[in-house]
């Protein structure tokens, strides 16, 4: 398929605008400012080892991980290139302590969004040119236009997101997105610097073979989790399951949403809410999982239901095909 005569992302947006509910030209100027910052980080991305931009910045972020360049990069790309655009009021970034109140212009407080965002994902991933990611999530704020945003606007419900989506930097840059309509996923033509429409109205296969979790944890993980993956090892029974753990969640995550499959970060004794973050990573990937027919829980509950309580929230995630999420879920009320 030759997508150059196809639908641009630009395009889209602009054509998708009466679909908001309460379309007034912001949200679609949001959603061109990140994929403007995509671009950015994407040139980055693609210049590592060719400029000195990989390995460590030399600091840690306050969850105690330590910050690489790429990590410090795309967090300014996305705070600069939002901020300066008067299309939201706060950003909150996995990478900063605290959420960041727009004040820089005359008009900057007066938009209606609040964005949270990991700005790099999958940053292990980084030195060894494996893909990497960006995760983003948009809500209305729920104090008043016109004041300087508050820790309420940040910590609402996965329910309430306005739009999420995801990039991935790998063997060709692709941006997905959701606004509630469904899913669509759009490849960057780089030579252009143009994002095409390549992947309309995705939907995640209800059951998949694929499974994808960190085995390495496996001696901390909780009973109904080790039972899912002996469920799916189960030899005598010719089960047709397969095990693909990239280590980028956004990576992990697209290729179960092309193939079908199940992502899952459980707790642990180490970490008793694992790993992932449910405002910047576990919410948006929710969103865009259900919106294309798939499930996202934290083994027990619908991880959009969740209140959230703290910017750097952690929850176990068990995200992909309904019928593999359910099954894990089964397992995990039994055990
Ligand atoms: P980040 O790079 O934003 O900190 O996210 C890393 C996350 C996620 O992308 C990935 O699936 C997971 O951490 C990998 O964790 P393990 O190395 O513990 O498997
Ligand atoms: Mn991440
Ligand atoms: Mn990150």
């Amino acid at each position: 398929m030759n997508l150059e005569a196809g639908q641009t992302l630009g395009e889209f947006i602009i054509e998708n605008q009466k679909d908001f509910k309460y379309s007034s030209g912001e949200l679609s100027r949001l959603i061109s400012s990140i994929k403007l910052a995509t671009k950015v980080v994407n040139h980055k991305v693609n210049q590592a080892g060719l400029v000195d931009i990989l390995g460590k910045f030399g600091s840690e972020n306050i969850q105690g991980e330590e910050q690489q360049k790429l990590d410090v990069f795309a967090n300014e790309a996305f705070i600069k290139t939002l901020s300066q655009r008067e299309v939201v009021c706060g950003i909150a970034s996995e990478e900063n302590d605290d959420f960041i109140q727009i004040t820089n212009t005359v008009n900057s407080h007066l938009s209606k969004y609040v964005v949270l965002i990991d700005p790099l994902d999958g940053s292990s991933n980084i030195d060894v040119n494996v893909s990497v990611g960006t995760i983003f999530s948009i809500y209305r704020r729920v104090t008043p236009e016109g004041t300087p945003v508050q820790i309420e606007d940040f910590l609402q419900k996965g329910n309430q997101q306005v739009a999420a989506g995801y990039v991935i930097y790998g063997s060709s840059t692709m941006l997905i997105y959701t606004t509630g309509n469904g899913v669509n996923g759009f490849t960057l033509n780089p030579s252009i610097g143009t994002f095409y429409l390549s992947h309309p109205n995705m939907r995640i296969p209800e059951d998949g073979n694929i499974y994808s979790i960190n085995e390495g944890n496996y001696a901390h993980f909780p009973q109904g989790v080790k039972d899912y993956l002996k469920y799916c090892q189960k030899v005598e029974e010719d089960r047709p399951y397969t095990s693909r753990y990239i280590g980028s969640l956004c990576a992990d995550f697209h290729r179960n949403m092309l193939k079908g499959g199940i992502y899952i970060y459980p707790s642990g004794s180490k970490s008793p809410n694992g790993k992932l973050r449910l405002l910047y990573e576990c919410n948006p990937m929710a969103y865009i999982a259900e919106q294309a027919g798939g499930k996202a829980t934290d083994g027990f509950q619908r991880i959009m239901d969740i209140q959230p309580t703290e910017l750097h929230q952690r929850v176990p995630f068990f995200c992909g095909s309904k019928n593999m999420v359910e099954k894990a879920e089964e397992l995990m009320a039994n055990s």
